[in-house]
């Protein structure tokens, strides 16, 4: 049975790295972009690799693209095996939280959080539809409460407090729905990922800028994703995880 997989914010960073090893790996890749050119541009790309995905446009944060989006999907295919919500941004930088304008908040939460439940609840319906799903939500350790309170660790020095807040909320959504689907005897895992610091272009920097700075290769980002998502078993669920092992909460 063909595994049908929508990596959200394909086109670039770590999601293109994710659809390329998913598609080298048999799965039936759609490459979800805000912006359809790009999104053609990866297909492009994966194509010259002689590797096929489909792409769609979507915008997490516009209910209207999620919606088409949705539609598109339930008309092309049958299923969905599972969905790697991927898409996010970071809006606020060293701004204290004692004084960050609501803006930048809301900027934060409209991509890491209520773009990745709006998609997550559009798509259930399909991928209900498959005999086992996953849905696979990229997180970071910025999101960790446990690092922000740990003196030893790069997070207890990091000063994101939007970007941060958004990854936490999206890390209690992961356990909620886990925990929801799960009791409902589901066969869909809801799992969060912190892929560690990356050399992409999030944040806005080069990914040659980002890796100067001690950032990881794409492979190494992706590589805790990959073993969720081209894992043969369902069993993992509600967990926050990286290539080490489980990231606290
Ligand atoms: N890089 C890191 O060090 C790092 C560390 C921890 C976690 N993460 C997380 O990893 C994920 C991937 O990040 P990345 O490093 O690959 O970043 P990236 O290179 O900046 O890629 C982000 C992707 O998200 C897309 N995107 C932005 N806004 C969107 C929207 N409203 N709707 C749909 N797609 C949208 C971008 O599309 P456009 O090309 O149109 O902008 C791009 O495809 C993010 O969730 C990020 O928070 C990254």
């Amino acid at each position: 049975m063909p595994q049908i997989t929508l990596i959200t914010g394909g086109n670039r960073g770590m999601g293109l790295a994710l659809a390329q090893a998913l598609a080298a790996a048999g799965h039936q890749v759609i490459i979800g972009a805000r912006d359809l050119a790009k999104g053609q541009a990866a297909v492009a790309q994966l194509q010259q690799q002689q590797l096929t995905a489909d792409v769609v446009q979507l915008d997490v944060t516009d209910p209207v693209s999620v919606q088409q989006a949705t539609a598109t999907l339930q008309q092309c295919y049958p299923y969905l095996t599972c969905l790697i919500n991927n898409a996010g941004a970071v809006f606020d930088q060293r701004q204290a939280p004692s004084v960050i304008p609501q803006a930048a908040l809301r900027a934060d939460f409209d991509i890491n959080y209520f773009g990745l439940i709006d998609v997550t609840q559009h798509l259930l319906p399909l991928l209900k539809k498959a005999p086992q799903a996953k849905i696979i939500n990229i997180s970071s350790m910025m999101g960790s409460k446990t690092e922000a309170l740990n003196p030893a660790s790069e997070v207890y020095r990091a000063s994101a407090v939007g970007y941060q807040s958004a990854k936490a909320a999206a890390n209690m959504y992961t356990v909620q729905l886990a925990k929801e689907l799960q009791q409902a005897h589901l066969p869909i895992t809801v799992n969060a990922v912190d892929p560690g610091m990356v050399a992409t272009e999030f944040g806005g920097a080069s990914p040659e800028q980002a890796a100067a700075r001690g950032a990881q290769p794409l492979a190494v980002g992706i590589a805790r994703t990959l073993a969720l998502a081209t894992s043969a078993t369902n069993d993992v669920t509600a967990t926050f995880s990286n290539t080490h092992g489980r990231v606290g909460w």
